[in-house]
């Protein structure tokens, strides 16, 4: 069968659909710059396919100053030339549905770059300008009016206010470079859904939303609750002004209508609101389809952080038609091999943590290299580091670039098949050949090949079936538990090995044929 009509056949196909993603200039290279591009994804599309991936998110690849690196977007209906142009991009979505791959795309509506052609409009038009009412701009406070108009921090360290030269201010919850734009104003939503259709129309299958929590801000900016911790994509509760206000959910609302329009595509918000009402909000029948759950990605190994971020996940879609969204690391928060503690004991957490996450109803997001086990690499040189927000805390933090070094394909040394060019964006570590998708494709005991029987097991047997799940009693410091078709998923997070229970064991992270499952280990059963 043709996979493409497959494709437009099965409209909630993202509901335990296993995303990927594609953090485009740490994926593959393919033009030899040192940084990665569509051009790279489109070679590696084969291998994906093959992993067993059902759908990809690339991360922003429009035109941009990449102050953000390419979450400041100075053109949302274009592609940016170090990524490559519309044509690799159509030749991308093409080849990816004909290998029976979906594809989505990052949307980013809260800001612009300041490169913006409506950015810069509004600074030539002066204070008062309808080129203005499009984003943030106010008066200072004080006499002279050079005190913010507020007392909100930017996520990424000082203050969200900057000055333009006649005196007034812009609202920038993240850099100075990413104005905020003002969604009360009817040019906003309009350009949104026409980004959305122009990507809709080349046949994307969906989107990722960033900052789905912003957008809306409240009625005359009120100042916020002051908070130590302002950093980046916490979620502060009710007293943060910057997040979560009311009517954010119109917006989303807006969104829903012009997916309807275009059967089978879908949305999934980045929504840091950890209360599960909260968040459930976001998932009602006329908003986003899916909400990633960051209680998997922020929680340590423990048997109560990993209970409680399936509890509470969970919780959060019960009574909506959601299905919950599990992500265990992405390109703002450390690896989760090294959050689990590093080398051969993170690797071993990490294993066992893919067939836990694996196991679990819903969606799945598995970050370019979670399948090879990727560390952080947090030894960069300074002189290297990128992210904002190593500038903006006045080099007290060093941000997310430790998450974002380009992934190892191939051969003994930097930059090992990732680009024609020796030279990365960030440098690769030296000692990475073993860490490689070629070396680790030979073993069968590898991470890779872990992942590639899991997915394969995943979407083949009846034993995933079933939206629900069933805590099983368990040994001190394991978890289990059953779906309805029949998957046992039992987990040691203990400190000795325990019993396996009974029944064929379907995959395991270690070696289970000594009849235990050793520690910090994973098993799937036929129960
Ligand atoms: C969330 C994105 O994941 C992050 O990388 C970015 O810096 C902020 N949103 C701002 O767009």
């Amino acid at each position: 069968m043709n996979p493409d009509t497959t494709l437009r056949a099965d409209a909630d196909w993202w509901r335990d659909a296993v995303f990927y993603q594609v953090y485009i200039r740490s994926f593959a290279d393919g033009n030899g710059d040192g940084v990665g591009d569509l051009a790279g994804i489109r070679s590696r599309l084969p291998y994906l396919a093959d992993l067993g991936v059902d759908a990809l998110w690339i991360t922003p690849f429009y035109p941009s100053p990449m102050a953000d690196h390419g979450y400041d977007v100075a053109d949302p209906r274009d592609v940016e030339p170090v990524f490559g142009d519309l044509a690799e991009f159509d030749a991308l979505l093409a080849e990816a549905h004909a290998l029976g791959i979906r594809v989505t795309v990052d949307l980013v509506p809260n800001h612009s770059s300041d490169a913006r052609d409506w950015f810069q409009a509004a600074l030539a038009a002066g204070p008062g300008s309808p080129e203005r009412g499009r984003y943030l701009f106010r008066d200072g406070r004080g006499a002279d009016g050079s005190e913010p108009p507020n007392n909100w921090p930017s996520v990424f360290g000082g203050p969200a206010w900057s000055r333009v030269p006649d005196g007034q201010w812009y609202l920038h919850i993240f850099a100075p470079e990413q104005p905020d734009l003002d969604f009360t104003h009817a040019d906003v939503l309009a350009d949104l859904e026409e980004t959305m259709r122009f990507w809709l129309d080349r046949g994307v299958d969906g989107f990722r939303i960033d900052v789905a929590h912003g957008m809306a801000k409240p009625e005359g900016l009120p100042d916020m609750v002051p908070m130590e911790d302002t950093g980046l994509l916490a979620d502060h509760g009710p007293g943060d002004h910057r997040f979560d206000q009311d009517e954010v959910h119109a917006v989303h609302r807006r969104i829903r209508r012009v997916l309807d329009q275009y059967p089978g595509t879908m949305a999934v918000g980045e929504v840091w609101v950890s209360d599960d009402d909260r968040l459930a909000r976001y998932l009602r029948p006329d908003e986003l389809q899916l909400a990633f759950n960051f209680k998997l990605l922020t929680a340590e190994w423990s048997t109560e952080d990993l209970r409680d971020a399936v509890v509470h996940s969970l919780a959060s879609v019960s009574g909506t038609p959601a299905p919950a969204c599990w992500v265990l690391s992405n390109h703002d928060r450390p690896r989760h091999v090294t959050r689990y503690g590093g080398g051969e004991t993170g690797l071993q957490r990490a294993r066992a943590a893919a067939l836990f996450q694996l196991a679990l109803p819903g969606a799945a997001y598995v970050y370019n290299g979670d399948e090879l086990g990727m560390p952080n690499v947090d030894d960069l040189p300074e002189e290297v580091l990128q992210d904002p927000v190593w500038e903006r805390s006045g080099h007290t933090e060093r941000g997310r670039d430790a998450c974002r070094v380009p992934m190892p394909w191939s051969g003994e040394e930097p930059s090992y098949g990732f680009s024609s060019s020796p030279e990365t964006w960030l440098p690769m570590p030296a000692d990475w050949a073993a860490l490689t998708v070629e070396a680790q494709a030979a073993d069968p005991s590898s991470i890779q090949s872990l992942y590639r029987k899991a997915l394969r097991l995943r979407s083949s047997s009846p034993a995933f079936a079933g939206e629900e799940l069933q805590w099983l009693p368990a040994p001190e410091d394991c978890l289990a538990f059953r779906r309805p078709g029949g998957l046992v998923c039992l987990l040691n997070l203990s400190h000795a090995p325990v019993p396996l229970p009974e029944g064929p064991v379907l995959l395991a992270s270690a070696d289970v044929s000594a009849g235990q499952v050793p520690v910090d280990a994973a098993v799937w059963l036929q129960g």
